[in-house]
């Protein structure tokens, strides 16, 4: 079924689903001899792994990946890299009581109504446990950004109203809800736990930044980059807006307050912009200066407090929704969305290249190779044409030279010749050849 694959040249397609045997991703488009292994990969999917904290599901899978395709000693071949990881601690049972039931807030019903079956098992392929495969592909697109010097970070930005008054990356990694901000932190934790204790969840906004992001990356008008971006971040299960720079807040602005001023930067002589209200991007195309962007994450779904809802048949039911769920999905999206972006950013890269390429001689001679096939084609074509005439002249007894007609087209060609800029003296001497091939074609038919 289309809609697994994401990328145009650097691309992934993710498989699995949550209670299934596995999950994973396969990788097309990486280039060869880039160092990689399967812990520079893993170290990527601890942080997005269940059970890292109180504050996120007790689920204790291990998430350890196994890389099937693509590596040799250590470095890509160039050829599709498989990634695989197992599910080892699925645990079916728990949704066995409630697989007739459609869970508030999640993909059961939707996916019922377009595929006529559904792997109720935790949200089968809708299950954040896809993301999995994401973040895998996104562990190889970081390398690939991290050699040209670029990098994304991410963190929670807000939780249930509660939102960070700075932003310091050093503490990201160091609480549990990945703040950038360690006092709004310990807030938007203890609020998490009482919210969890009541049997309910919370939402929050997710925000990232790249760092080092080349002027020139985004292909107008239908890829660019933020429709990209939007596009691969809108895709993660429990994510509901998007917004990029200024976002929402530009509506209550001025033009002239909104207005990014440029100026030359004399230490780098780059064209740079005194304020960040565009979030690094211009007409869909990066302007080198640091993308932002923020993602809304809704309260997850899975809660253990009574809801109303209905089964299959429509009937009226009350929903527990018992098993092991985050209480709030965005310490663990921070790890998803930083993968999305560098799955983005790194297709973006390599369509670029293309674009840069389009000068090279290589290039325009590939061009000049496709016309000249094209003209073979129409020759032929023509030399059709003209054999057929021949039979009808023979037919009707008809002379095989006709030199008005020559002169007719002749006429009609080097008219057309003044209006495409051609010598009206290669004109002739081409249907000089034409005519004198065409009377031979006639006079052997
Ligand atoms: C990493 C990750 C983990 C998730 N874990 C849960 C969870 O434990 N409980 C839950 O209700 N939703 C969870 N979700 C969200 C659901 O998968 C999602 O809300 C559901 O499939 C419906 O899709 P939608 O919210 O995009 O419309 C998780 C999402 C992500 C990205």
């Amino acid at each position: 079924m289309a809609g697994n694959t994401l990328g145009s040249l650097f691309k992934i397609t993710t498989f699995g689903e949550s209670h299934g045997k596995a999950v994973g991703v396969l990788i097309d488009g990486v280039k060869s001899n880039i160092p990689i292994s399967e812990a520079d990969i893993q170290k990527e999917l601890d942080r997005r792994r269940p059970g890292q904290s109180a504050v996120t599901t007790a689920r204790k899978e291990e998430d350890r990946v196994q890389i099937l395709s693509g590596v040799f000693e250590g470095k890509t071949l160039g050829t599709p890299i498989c990634l695989l990881i197992w599910n080892k601690d699925a645990d079916p049972k728990a949704y066995e009581s409630i697989k007739d039931l459609f869970r508030p807030g999640h993909a059961g019903y939707t996916y019922l109504s377009k595929y006529s079956i559904q792997d109720y098992r935790g949200g089968g392929r809708s299950s954040g446990r896809e993301t999995a495969g994401r973040v895998a592909a996104g562990a190889v697109a970081k390398k690939i950004l991290a050699k040209r010097g670029i990098q994304i970070i991410a963190y929670t930005k807000e939780v249930g109203g509660i939102t960070a008054k700075k932003i310091d990356y050093d503490v990201i990694e160091k609480n549990a809800v990945r703040c950038a901000d360690l006092v709004a932190a310990k807030k938007m934790e203890k609020k998490i736990l009482k919210v969890k204790k009541e049997g309910d969840s919370l939402g929050g906004v997710v925000e990232a930044v790249v760092k080092n992001c080349p002027a020139g990356l985004g292909d107008p008008v239908f890829d660019k980059l933020e429709a990209d971006l939007a596009k691969a971040l809108m895709s993660i299960p429990a994510i509901k807006g998007f917004e990029i720079g200024s976002g929402f807040t530009a509506t209550r602005m001025k033009g002239s307050e909104h207005n990014d001023e440029f100026y030359k930067d004399n230490k780098t002589g780059k064209i740079r912009t005194k304020t960040n209200f565009a979030g690094g991007i211009l007409g869909g195309i990066s302007n080198g200066e640091d993308i932002v962007v923020r993602v809304a994450v809704k309260p997850p779904s899975s809660i253990p407090k009574a809801q109303k809802t209905v089964d299959v048949e429509g009937k009226k039911r009350t929903i527990k929704v018992e098993g092991r769920h985050d209480p709030c999905l965005c310490p663990r999206v921070v790890p998803v969305v930083e993968s999305m972006i560098a799955l983005v950013i790194a297709d973006h890269l390599v369509r670029q290249k293309q674009v840069a390429a389009n000068h090279s001689i290589t290039r325009i001679r590939g061009e000049i190779d496709l016309l000249d096939d094209m003209i073979m084609l129409l020759v032929s074509q023509r030399q059709d044409l003209v054999r057929d005439i021949g039979r009808w002249k023979q037919k009707h007894h008809v002379p095989i030279p006709d030199s008005k007609r020559e002169k007719d087209i002749l006429k009609k060609r080097l008219a057309l010749a003044d209006e495409t800029n051609l010598e009206p003296e290669f004109i002739e001497e081409l249907y000089a050849a034409i005519f004198h091939h065409a009377r031979k074609i006639q006079r052997e038919v």
